[in-house]
């Protein structure tokens, strides 16, 4: 979808929003995949609301774009722009054990500069590629740790009553990989509380949890995580794998022969490409386990 009109352009401008027209969403995302919309990088959270009501007031559909690292986009001209918040230098402030970060902050970057500053809990989320908005959003978790553990508050643009918001961490459900937060709900920003650890003790965490990831899962490879939850008391990969499905290929989407519940983009896939594989792979499932699997990966699907 195209802004052209100048009147939206130039508020647009007003509203401190930097508009990149004809952006191809496949060099957004960790899987290489996504057609092309006009983006829209958000400089100033507080004229949200504003920018919001500008595109409800032109009908201009909008999606809200983290880090990209578990999104499959479709092929195409895509019918909504997108959003995007700029991240803010700096993105991590420390008051203490609590730290306040940036929705945008890159969630690795955020784990280490918290580490050395003998900050832990995170361990397990090292290596997990994405934006702290995303991961808060999906409640990111890795080898027994879960983000929301650690969330004291939340800066938020609600959908329902279009303002921002400040949530106690008590006012949000996380569970497994999923929250509260309502689809349309833009994270703004986080505050954690962390305990005290020293750094060498946090960073042998970190190297524990980044030799399992690298054993275990395609880090080289265009991937966006896990396609499917695991369903309770199970594994999607490990049923994945037991129905001998490592290397199973629709055009250049393939299942991974490292980790069979990533899906990889081994060249030029298409959405399409990897749409059809991932039915395929759940109706295989379904037919040999009678389990239906949840995608984990989010969807934007025109
Ligand atoms: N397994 C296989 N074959 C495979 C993959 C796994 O037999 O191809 C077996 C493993 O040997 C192991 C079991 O399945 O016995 C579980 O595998 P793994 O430890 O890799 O964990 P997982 O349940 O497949 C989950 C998360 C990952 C997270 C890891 C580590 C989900 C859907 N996946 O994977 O998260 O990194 O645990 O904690 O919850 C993600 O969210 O995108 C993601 C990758």
């Amino acid at each position: 979808m195209r802004i052209s009109d100048c009147q939206i352009v130039a508020r647009l401008a007003e509203l401190d929003v930097e508009l990149q027209p004809g952006t191809a969403l496949a060099g957004l995302t960790s899987l290489g995949i996504g057609g092309t919309t006009d983006l829209l990088r958000i400089k100033n959270h507080e004229r949200i609301p504003d920018l919001l009501n500008l595109l409800d007031a032109n009908h201009i559909p909008h999606k809200f774009l983290g880090g990209g690292s578990n999104l499959l986009v479709g092929d195409g001209e895509l019918p909504w722009v997108v959003l995007q918040l700029v991240r803010p230098e700096p993105d991590v402030v420390l008051d203490g054990n609590f730290a306040h970060v940036d929705a945008a902050a890159d969630l690795g970057r955020m784990i280490t500069f918290c580490a050395k500053n003998d900050l832990g809990g995170m361990e397990g989320l090292i290596g997990v590629p994405g934006t702290v908005g995303g991961a808060l959003r999906m409640n990111a978790g890795a080898y027994g740790m879960q983000i929301g553990s650690y969330v004291r508050e939340v800066k938020l643009h609600r959908a329902a009553t279009r303002k921002i918001e400040t949530l106690r961490g008590h006012q949000i459900s996380f569970e497994y990989r999923h929250t509260s937060f309502a689809p349309d709900d833009m994270m703004l920003s986080v505050t954690l509380e962390l305990p005290s650890k020293l750094f060498k003790e946090i960073l042998q965490g970190i190297r524990i949890c980044n030799e399992k990831r690298r054993s275990s899962q395609p880090l080289g490879q265009k991937s966006a995580g896990c396609i499917f939850k695991n369903p309770p008391g199970a594994s999607a990969g490990r049923m994945i794998d037991e129905l001998g499905l490592k290397g199973l290929s629709v055009g250049d989407a393939r299942v991974s022969d490292r980790h069979a519940n990533f899906f990889v983009n081994a060249g030029r896939a298409s959405a399409t490409d990897m749409l059809v594989l991932i039915a395929d792979v759940r109706e295989r499932v379904q037919k040999t386990y009678g389990v239906e699997l949840e995608n984990e990966v989010v969807v934007w699907n025109a």
